[in-house]
């Protein structure tokens, strides 16, 4: 029996998850904070093993407040345990992608999730359509509910702190890629970085369904905060092992995603990544997906091709990629249509 699991929700066999606890060796964690080495090359070459070989790492002493990081929690809770009918009242549409949505509808497999979203630059501008030869660009603005009070001003401050330690961590890894450590800041003047409060709710058969199915993320760079209840798992690089990101006390979790896999030309990859979900506990997270400006061409840096090592990728709007991959439909058994594989050069 599938219990009340919808058949919507339903993966298929091979995209289940195993439930087994398994020990494993885990993700880099790195620490941050300078004082336990005066040497920021050390640091640098961290970030830089960890981009490499894991695509996935942890961070502490990451500068983000951690009474912030405590807030954000409850006030992520606190907006879910709303009725429906409250959340509804910025529910995302047509015309406006930002606020609440119950979960991808444009999936035929469902995540078992609801999510808010907002843009921490608003309005922030993207193109009205993936078509090329449409040149129309949209402003897109924030939804924000009235209750609960302060949900606003947390989610707001705890964005601008997040934003702060992304430009620390796109310096590290230009460093890491023997690039100037400002190299990569241009490309993000005008930012379509958006922010989501995920609630993953206990579901009657985690055996059946995902959180959050396999994925790969879109945005140059990702950090997730993560309650202590755990789910969110990465296919290793190594071996296609599902691994498990073991929350952390005071950790951030950060992933490369496929615009720097692209910068990069694959010296760092951006990694398939999904949510298991459990019977037992509701889980909290809460990623800001660090996007470029929409009129930004992706492409492998120059600095970083040569004869030898030619580039691996066709230049490609971000605005419209970003757009089409968004408006795509998921097919059950397939990723999504749009994928950085489309402009690889074989
Ligand atoms: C995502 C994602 C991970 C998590 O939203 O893209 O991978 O732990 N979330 O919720
Ligand atoms: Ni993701």
């Amino acid at each position: 029996s599938m219990g009340e699991v919808d058949q919507a929700f339903i993966q298929s066999i091979e995209h289940r998850a195993n439930l087994d606890t398994i020990e494993i060796e885990g993700i880099p964690l790195i620490d941050l904070s300078l004082s336990h080495t005066t040497d920021i090359n050390i640091l640098v070459s961290e970030i830089g093993n960890a981009c490499k070989n894991w695509g996935f790492f942890q961070v502490i002493n990451h500068g983000v407040p951690l009474e912030l990081l405590e807030k954000i929690k409850v006030a992520a809770k606190a907006f879910f345990d709303q009725p429906v009918e409250e959340k509804r009242k910025v529910k995302r549409d047509e015309v406006n992608a930002m606020g609440y949505h119950e979960s991808k509808h444009t999936k035929n497999v469902r995540d078992w999730k609801e999510v808010f979203d907002f843009l921490i630059k608003d309005p922030s501008f993207l193109p009205a359509s993936p078509e090329t030869e449409d040149d129309e660009i949209r402003a897109l603005s924030n939804q924000w509910p009235e209750t609960p009070p302060q949900f606003r001003e947390v989610c707001q401050t705890y964005a601008r702190e997040v934003e702060k330690l992304g430009y620390k961590l796109l310096e590290l890894i230009s460093l890491s890629l023997g690039l100037p450590s400002n190299r990569l800041n241009g490309y993000f003047e005008d930012h379509t970085t958006m922010m989501r409060l995920n609630h993953y709710p206990p579901c009657p058969c985690p055996e059946l369904a995902l959180g959050v199915g396999r994925h790969k993320d879109a945005g140059a760079l990702t950090i997730v905060a993560q309650d202590d209840v755990g789910g969110l798992q990465v296919r290793r690089k190594s071996d296609d092992v599902w691994v498990p990101v073991k929350p952390t006390p005071n950790a951030l979790v950060i992933n490369v995603g496929d615009t720097i896999q692209v910068w990069s030309n694959e010296a760092y990859e951006s990694l398939e990544h999904r949510v298991v979900v459990n019977s037992e506990r509701e889980r909290f997270s809460i990623p800001v997906f660090f996007f470029p400006s929409h009129y930004v061409m992706v492409k492998p840096l120059e600095e970083l091709v040569n004869e030898g090592n030619p580039p691996k990728y066709k230049p490609y709007n971000f605005g419209k990629f970003f757009v089409a991959r968004n408006r795509s439909d998921y097919k059950k058994l397939e990723v999504q249509n749009i994928q950085i594989s489309d402009f690889k050069i074989i």
